[in-house]
């Protein structure tokens, strides 16, 4: 398997970008017809994004894009594997990729949201005010899980959590990891 940036790859693996994003990802999000592809696009497209790809014979397995929100904070969005692919280690190997272009730039936090659409986590389908970060700090698994657990394995902490982000009962959890420091060298 080989990590690419987005820049390098043809119409057809984007293509392939824009199928696994429309099939991995829970929810409503990206289902509309062209909604996939023309979120694929703005990470060639917007210069405060870009994105990186995982191959393997020419044929995309999953990619990871960033968003440049912060001067020093760096947002993972979003992270996809094709659904066949999945806990092989692809997820994994984007998200350290990801990191060294981080660090490279310069971005000391990495941070993302991780909707629960599906109840995968203790957090979805219940009542979370008052007391937000007491039900946050007691969350489990449910179901078939959360991509919460896997950010949670590589390092995510969670940093916040915000009740009907997406409608009643469909939170947004925000996690975030501290990016290693380079140090300046001496001249
Ligand atoms: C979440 C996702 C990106 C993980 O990628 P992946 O390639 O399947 O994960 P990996 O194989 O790299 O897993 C790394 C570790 O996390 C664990 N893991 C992966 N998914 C997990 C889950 N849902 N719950 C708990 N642990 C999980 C793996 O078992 C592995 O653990 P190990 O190192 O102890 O063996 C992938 O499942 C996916 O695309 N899901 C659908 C889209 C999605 O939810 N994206 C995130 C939106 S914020």
């Amino acid at each position: 398997m080989e990590i690419v940036t987005f820049e390098s790859l043809d119409a057809g693996q984007l293509a392939g970008a824009a199928i696994i994003l429309r099939t991995a990802l829970d929810g409503p999000s990206y289902k509309g017809e062209g909604e996939a592809e023309a979120q694929v696009s703005t990470f060639l497209q917007r210069k405060e994004r870009f994105a990186l790809a995982a191959l393997e014979g020419g044929r995309i397995l999953g990619w990871i894009g960033a968003v440049r929100g912060y001067s020093h904070a760096l947002e993972l969005h979003p992270l996809v594997v094709d659904p066949v692919n999945q806990r092989l280690g692809i997820g994994r190997a984007l998200v350290s990729a990801l990191e060294t272009h981080a660090v490279a730039e310069g971005f000391l936090t990495l941070h993302l949201g991780t909707d629960d659409w599906v109840g995968g986590t203790s957090l979805g389908g219940v009542a979370l005010f008052p007391a937000v970060l007491q039900k946050l700090q007691q969350v489990r698994p449910l179901g078939r899980g959360h991509a919460y657990f896997f950010y949670l394995k590589l390092g995510f902490e969670p940093v916040g959590l915000l009740p009907d982000a997406n409608g009643p009962g469909l939170p947004d959890i925000l996690m975030a990891k501290a990016l290693p420091r380079v140090l300046p060298t001496n001249s």
